[in-house]
């Protein structure tokens, strides 16, 4: 059976970890830990873009070697998917004898079918930049002054035939309209197509680019960064061997919008055609963090970290924040004020609050262990009521990527939890002696219960440790599947009820 394959970009080891590259890879471990729960057989794949000028430069500057600039990037990116416990397959660097020799198969294949071949190029060189520029790069008809001294040069290079594929590509685009989610993206494709595109120049002369993989034609070159990079795709999953056909094609490519064009939807869909491997099926194109209007990355150098809200608060509180305020497509707003008015509200509040309840109470009314459910009237019923919509929908939120709807639903339901709480009110008729009140205390108490395990159930993809952490203080003990989990039940009847924690403590800074 073929697996469920989703990758994320691969980093450019260049730059540091930042909150743009911790979100690709929750949104990324959350399809995947869903379908993993869904029952399928999960490949997933992250990985660090490792060749290129820029890293050339920073390792020079540092006078250090690339290799060893790239190793320490490694670690950092591996790091980051420790802490935010991502749970990857694979971990895949582009300076991996796996993917050079793939790259360079392909590259020779190309060209030996001639759809590679040597031209002249000509244009305007920065020697200080190390690149090309353009007509408008110029401001008010001149070149500015970080670009030095530019000149006309002519270079031999060679180039991929990308331009004979356009009809096609925009063929396939109109016929697969789920190519590329969300869909207006398409649009924006197709729009970007509307003009003839050019052929790719695929190499960097050696002297001006040291740092990639050499052409196998014309050890004189190193390889385009962006042609090295999207392969790791499939050098990752065994192109050319047998192990390949169970992951080839992809299911999605999860990627932010600004790699979509030309890379993403173009070069390599085209690159595939031309070297007759399937398409991916999809493309999951998400927006980007901003602070104050501006998109987050290293050089924007905002004042708190966001990745050290991790420290603080921990992994699933984090993965938690980026998934529910995240509209997967859209852009959304970074901000300290914002993460906290989350973490208080609705994980302090009214998840931690629930559970504080149930392990406070329970003990105190009903023993050690929690007790059958009696009784079943008006309450009950619309708890169970709220319940069956929760679910169903939640589960095909998840399938359409409407991340942040699925958590803002399974919230509503733990906030329905809280309010059927107060209608029943146990703390007040465990003081009464009637028996049908002891069995309302009893049964109001092991429900509460029994509906925080199912809402912690549906949070598992988003929020893995908190649902391990639940189940374990509610003394519930399964091997059931996870749809299973999700449906009502009596499991907890007779289960040993924990000590008493604080899930989501607040934070030291406001006492
Ligand atoms: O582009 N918000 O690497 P990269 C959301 N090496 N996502 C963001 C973001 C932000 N503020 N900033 C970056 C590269 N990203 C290439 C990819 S794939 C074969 C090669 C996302 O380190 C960005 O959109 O600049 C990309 O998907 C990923 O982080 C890596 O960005
Ligand atoms: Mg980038």
């Amino acid at each position: 059976m073929k697996s469920f394959y989703i990758t994320t970009a691969i980093d450019y080891a260049n730059g540091s970890p930042h909150l743009g590259h911790a979100y690709e890879k929750v949104l990324t471990d959350v399809v995947a830990r869903f379908r993993r729960l869904k029952g399928e057989d999960v490949r997933f794949l992250t990985g660090l873009d490792e060749h290129g000028q820029k890293v050339q430069q920073s390792a020079r500057q540092r006078g250090i070697e690339p290799i060893e600039l790239c190793d320490e990037a490694a670690e950092k990116f591996q790091g980051l998917c420790k802490r935010l416990e991502i749970s990857n397959d694979d971990f895949i660097r582009t300076t991996e004898e796996r993917h050079k020799k793939v790259v360079r198969a392909l590259l020779q294949d190309l060209y030996d079918r001639g759809e590679i071949y040597q031209a002249e190029y000509k244009g305007y060189y920065s020697s200080r930049a190390e690149q090309f520029l353009q007509e408008k790069d110029k401001v008010d008809g001149a070149w500015p002054e970080i670009y030095g001294e530019v000149t006309e040069i002519t270079e031999s290079n060679y180039f991929f035939k990308l331009s004979k594929y356009q009809d096609w590509l925009v063929d396939h685009l109109k016929n697969n309209e789920d190519f590329i989610f969300p869909r207006f993206r398409a649009k924006q494709v197709l729009e970007f197509l509307k003009e003839p595109i050019n052929d790719l120049c695929i190499s960097r002369p050696k002297e001006r680019l040291e740092w990639g993989i050499p052409l196998p034609f014309d050890e004189q070159y190193v390889t385009y960064v962006w042609f090295d990079a999207l392969v790791n795709y499939i050098s990752a999953v065994g192109y050319g061997t047998p192990d390949f056909e169970k992951y080839w094609p992809v299911d999605y490519h999860v990627i932010g919008k600004d790699i979509l064009l030309p890379p993403h939807a173009v070069y390599w869909p085209i690159m595939l055609k031309a070297c007759g491997i399937e398409l991916p099926k999809g493309l999951l194109v998400h927006g980007w963090w901003m602070t104050g209007g501006q998109k987050m990355s290293k050089s924007t150098g905002k004042v708190i970290n966001p990745l050290d809200l991790m420290d603080e608060f921990g992994a699933d509180a984090f993965r938690y924040f980026v998934t529910r305020e995240m509209n997967v497509g859209q852009d959304s707003e970074f901000s300290d004020e914002l993460f906290m008015s989350r973490y208080n509200s609705d994980l302090a509040n009214d998840l931690g609050n629930l559970l504080n309840r149930v392990l406070t109470m329970t003990p105190r009314y009903c023993g050690e262990t929690f007790p059958a459910r009696t009784i079943e009237e008006a309450p009950e019923k619309e708890l169970e009521a709220v319940w069956a919509e929760t679910e169903e929908q939640v589960v095909t939120l998840y399938e359409e990527f409407q991340f942040h709807k699925a958590l803002e639903l399974t919230f509503n339901f733990i906030r329905s939890i809280n309010r059927y709480a107060e209608q029943r009110s146990p703390w007040k008729l465990a003081k009464s002696d009637d028996e049908k009140d002891k069995q309302i205390v009893a049964t109001s108490l092991s429900l509460m219960a029994e509906a925080l395990r199912r809402a912690v159930g549906l949070i598992e993809p988003v929020m893995p440790e908190t649902t391990k952490r639940v189940y374990s203080l509610l003394g519930y003990k399964t091997d059931a599947v996870w749809r299973e989990r999700l449906k009502a039940s009596d499991a907890l009847t007779g289960c040993k009820v924990g000590e008493r924690v604080i899930l989501f403590p607040k934070p030291q800074r406001e006492k």
